[in-house]
């Protein structure tokens, strides 16, 4: 290691060490704009979670969280994508809940067969392990040649996304694939240290950055899958509710909704059908919240 990586390493298990405490003023501040920002509920539990990730991020201590919040209030660009990352967990893998892919590949292929093309969303893909995983789950659906499938990507995070974007996975994050998986759908380079993923695969992704809880969603038409795994869980309840109502609107008639099997519709449970296994239907004309 070179003195200055030495010294680069040195200052950050430094930072890392740094004792950060959050005080009441300061936490319920954290909480009311994580709320105005991002419609996300945070609790006690979160304030010591809140200032070990600020930890992470290279924040000193409180004085520099101060900054950084004073900065989000002014409407600072960079502040405010440092507070996202502050505020929002990003924990993702491939092929979480397989069952749910398979679920998503039926009714992508019946709409593929019925009208000949289908489009689905990941509405909190975060670094990319969701959306990849729906369109490796869709392969062989159709003959060769482009995709009549479209996936449309988004999060509130953007450096999540630019990770997504890239598309390139330590070896860690593809250790769960089946060897025979990942020699299909992605390129080893650097030893193995890096895993990239198909271009094929990456073409059927558009990323772009959605805040669930603005009132302007750059979303227009209709999606056969909407994928919303463990992100409502983050969001303050009348937040979720509104996410999902929003949802049920953009569901195409036979579309699904995919949830992790541990959430639930809540209040809004009536706009939609019959779930199996956190995958539910749009229920049929007629039936409200
Ligand atoms: C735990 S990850 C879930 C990733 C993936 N859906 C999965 O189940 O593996 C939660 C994601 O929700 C995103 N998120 C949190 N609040 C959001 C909001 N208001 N709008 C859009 N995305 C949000 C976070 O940035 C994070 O990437």
């Amino acid at each position: 290691m070179s003195g200055e990586a030495a010294v680069k390493q040195g200052r950050r298990a430094h930072r890392l060490t740094v004792e950060f405490e959050i005080g009441d003023a300061m936490f319920e501040r954290v909480r009311a704009l994580a709320a105005r920002i991002g419609g996300i509920a945070l609790y006690e539990r979160h304030r010591a979670q809140i200032a070990r990730r600020g930890a992470r991020l290279g924040l000193g201590g409180a004085a520099e969280l101060e900054e950084l919040l004073s900065g989000v209030e002014r409407g600072d660009a960079r502040a405010l994508q440092c507070f996202v990352e502050l505020t929002t967990t990003g924990f993702t893998g491939f092929f979480r809940t397989p069952a749910q892919f398979e679920a998503a590949r039926e009714h992508i292929g019946k709409a593929v067969q019925r009208r000949g093309w289908a489009r689905a969303w990941s509405a909190a893909a975060s670094t990319g392990e969701e959306p990849y995983s729906l369109a490796m789950a869709l392969s062989g659906l159709w003959e060769s040649g482009t995709a009549p499938v479209k996936i449309l990507a988004t999060d509130i995070n953007c450096s999540a996304l630019d990770i997504a974007r890239r598309g390139e996975y330590g070896p860690g994050d593809v250790s769960g694939l089946a060897p025979a998986v990942r020699a299909r759908f992605f390129t080893a380079a650097e030893d193995g240290k890096v895993w990239r993923i198909a271009d094929e695969m990456r073409q059927m992704v558009e990323f772009r950055v959605l805040n669930l809880a603005a009132t302007e969603w750059p979303v227009a038409g209709s999606f056969d899958v909407i994928f919303c795994r463990n992100v409502l869980m983050y969001l303050e309840p009348r937040c979720r509710d509104a996410v999902l109502l929003r949802m049920s609107e953009l569901l195409a008639a036979d579309g699904a909704l995919v949830l992790d099997p541990a959430e639930h519709a809540g209040r809004t449970g009536a706009l939609f059908g019959r779930s199996r296994q956190g995958v539910y239907s749009r229920a049929k004309a007629g039936a409200g919240p």
